[in-house]
């Protein structure tokens, strides 16, 4: 095992106050695309760019496309949770890790076990109508053709943060005061590159920062162990 790895398997080993923040690069090895790597979903090529149609005002003007690339981009047939996922599920049943908190939308982390999860992003497991706010079926959203309608006529929509909305406020206070409490901070898979969610390592006091991402990241300079390797490979060894 490599010395970085195995320096994060001893603050795993040592500590049952571990809480994991994560974004897009969990997924990867499960198959579903990043957002900002060179062959992530910025990258592809798109009438607009996915900043502009994750985002409330073109979801309004322009659902249709924002469907298209919704059932075509976000929704991932047949991805199952990785090794990152999995050890993350087994590290909360030792009584290890207290929460994953996650940018992510795609389910994966409850695939894989975890209970306690908190969606910054939402799901797009979940749907609702955009006008009276009845809960709908995510399923017949995310693989229908056309846009999805409420009996109230309006359309319904995932059940995701887009981009000018703001993040759910019960769900950002207890990620504060989970990273605030944390002993040891895993933050992995994110490029760190979208408020409010990448602030939150701000909260973390203590002295156990493990960063684990391919590339670097704007906080890499503030934590105490780096590890630019494939996450599913370093938890696949903790
Ligand atoms: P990004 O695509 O910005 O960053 C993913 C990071 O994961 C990159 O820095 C990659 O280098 C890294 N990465 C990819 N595969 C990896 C792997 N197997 N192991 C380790 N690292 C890997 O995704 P996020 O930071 O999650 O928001 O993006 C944040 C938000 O931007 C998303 O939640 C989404 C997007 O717009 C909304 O839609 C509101």
């Amino acid at each position: 095992m490599d010395s970085d790895v195995a320096a994060l398997k001893k603050l795993v080993d040592e500590s049952s106050n571990i809480v994991f923040f994560g974004g897009a690069g969990v997924s990867t090895e499960s198959g579903i695309a990043d957002f900002r790597s060179v062959d992530g979903l910025y990258n592809q090529e798109w009438k607009y760019p996915p900043e502009t149609i994750l985002s409330h005002t073109f979801f309004e003007r322009n659902p249709e496309e924002y469907f298209r690339f919704h059932r075509k981009k976000l929704v991932v047939d047949g991805a199952k949770p990785n090794k990152a996922h999995l050890r993350l599920a087994e590290l909360e049943q030792e009584g290890k890790l207290r929460a994953v908190i996650t940018q992510n939308i795609d389910g994966l982390h409850q695939a894989a076990g975890s209970k306690k999860v908190l969606e910054l992003h939402g799901s797009i497991l979940r749907a609702y109508c955009s006008r009276c706010g009845k809960p709908y079926d995510a399923d017949k959203m995310n693989h229908g053709t056309g846009l999805p309608r409420c009996d109230c006529g309006a359309v319904i929509r995932p059940d995701i943060v887009l981009y000018e909305e703001p993040l759910d406020d019960a769900v950002l206070t207890e990620a504060i005061q989970l990273i605030r409490a944390a002993d040891v901070l895993i933050v992995g898979g994110t490029s760190l590159n979208v408020y409010p969610a990448a602030g939150l390592i701000n909260y973390y006091t203590g002295n156990k920062l493990v960063l684990v991402n391919l590339s670097e990241t704007p906080y890499d300079s503030y934590a105490d162990l780096i590890i630019h390797k494939k996450i599913g490979e370093v938890f696949s060894q903790i």
